[in-house]
């Protein structure tokens, strides 16, 4: 029996060459698109940054222009700088302004029906050997491959919150993700400034699997009455040296989030240890997100945070 090589009509080509990526498209104008707007278009990329919420896209540019401030203040990049970039980033709603993208960013809500859709209709705007990244942060990377017409091209690039701030970037290949493709995420992270860690795909990969169960253990120290809101932070600040305590931090990731991670780790590795604590699904379920919604663990209503309990 002799080995067929074969392609599917209309896919994109597998290719040994790395690919350059001067023009990235990024989908999601919350905080984790902005931030990689924000660092993209520093970096001297072209940047198209789509949202289904117009006003969103007003926020996030209104939000990257405040970030970059900060930057210019402490003279870690110029006025001219900020002003460079941010005339390198355009707006739009619709996926047709994707069409020029070597690389399309994809950072929308942490659901996986939303960023199937995303990429179903995403795929027909693309150049054949544009690449795609997902911001995901726990959700597997070969299942969101198989929704694109193609997963040789398809990878995991997942950047930490505060994007500008954080060093890391978890690199995390599909079943299906081509050598070119990695190197050229590599490359891109290397120019972003950002340190790359490479981990498998399996659920939540290697920075959640270990930070938001620690976030849900808090949840649970402060449920079952072990600490209040106050106690359990200031204990893993000044206890473990941690910047935030973990309840400030799980309202600064969003709650939401918080408990999409725990819901994919405990189905995805069907393990009790994984349960979300109820207390933070109650807080979910009221709305109470963290810092977006201006109330999680911490009212932020007022001048300085309140706990909530
Ligand atoms: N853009 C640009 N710069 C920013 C920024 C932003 N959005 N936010 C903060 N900064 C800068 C500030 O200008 C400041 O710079 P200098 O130190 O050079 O002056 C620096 O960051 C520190 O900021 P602040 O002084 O305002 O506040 P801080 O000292 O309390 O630090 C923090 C803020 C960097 C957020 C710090 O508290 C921290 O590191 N917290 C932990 C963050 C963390 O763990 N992130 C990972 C979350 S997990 C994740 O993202 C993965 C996921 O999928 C859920």
């Amino acid at each position: 029996m002799t080995m067929e090589t074969r392609t599917v009509p209309g896919t994109a080509q597998a290719s040994t060459d790395t690919p350059t990526i001067a023009a990235v498209g990024v989908i999601g104008a919350g905080q984790m698109g902005s931030g990689i707007a924000h660092v993209c278009a520093l970096a001297g990329l072209e940047v198209t940054l789509l949202d289904v919420n117009p006003q969103a896209l007003e926020r996030a540019l209104g939000a990257i222009a405040r970030n970059m401030d900060r930057q210019v203040a402490k003279g870690a990049i110029s006025a001219a700088d900020k002003e460079a970039a941010l005339a390198r980033i355009s707006t739009g709603t619709d996926y047709a302004i994707f069409s020029g993208a070597d690389l399309v960013i994809e950072a929308a809500t942490e659901k996986e029906e939303i960023k199937t859709a995303i990429f179903r209709a995403l795929c027909p705007h693309l150049k054949p050997d544009c690449l795609i990244a997902t911001n995901t942060s726990s959700i597997s990377i070969t299942r969101l491959a198989a929704s694109t017409d193609r997963p040789g091209k398809f990878i995991g690039m997942h950047f930490m919150n505060p994007v500008p701030v954080m060093k890391l970037v978890e690199v995390i290949r599909g079943i299906a993700t081509e050598e070119p493709t990695f190197q050229a995420i590599q490359a891109l992270a290397a120019k972003l400034g950002k340190t790359t860690a490479v981990a498998e795909d399996f659920p939540a990969f290697i920075v959640n699997r270990i930070l938001v169960p620690m976030i849900n253990e808090a949840a649970y120290a402060l449920y079952e009455g072990v600490g209040d809101i106050r106690s359990i932070d200031t204990a893993m600040r000044l206890g473990a040296n941690h910047p935030m305590g973990p309840l400030e931090l799980a309202d600064f990731i969003g709650l939401d989030t918080c408990l999409a991670i725990m819901q994919v780790l405990h189905e995805g590795l069907a393990d009790s240890k994984y349960r979300p604590c109820p207390l933070l699904v109650k807080y979910v379920e009221a709305g109470w997100l963290g810092r977006k919604t201006g109330r999680g663990f911490y009212d932020y209503s007022g001048e300085t945070p309140r706990p909530t309990r």
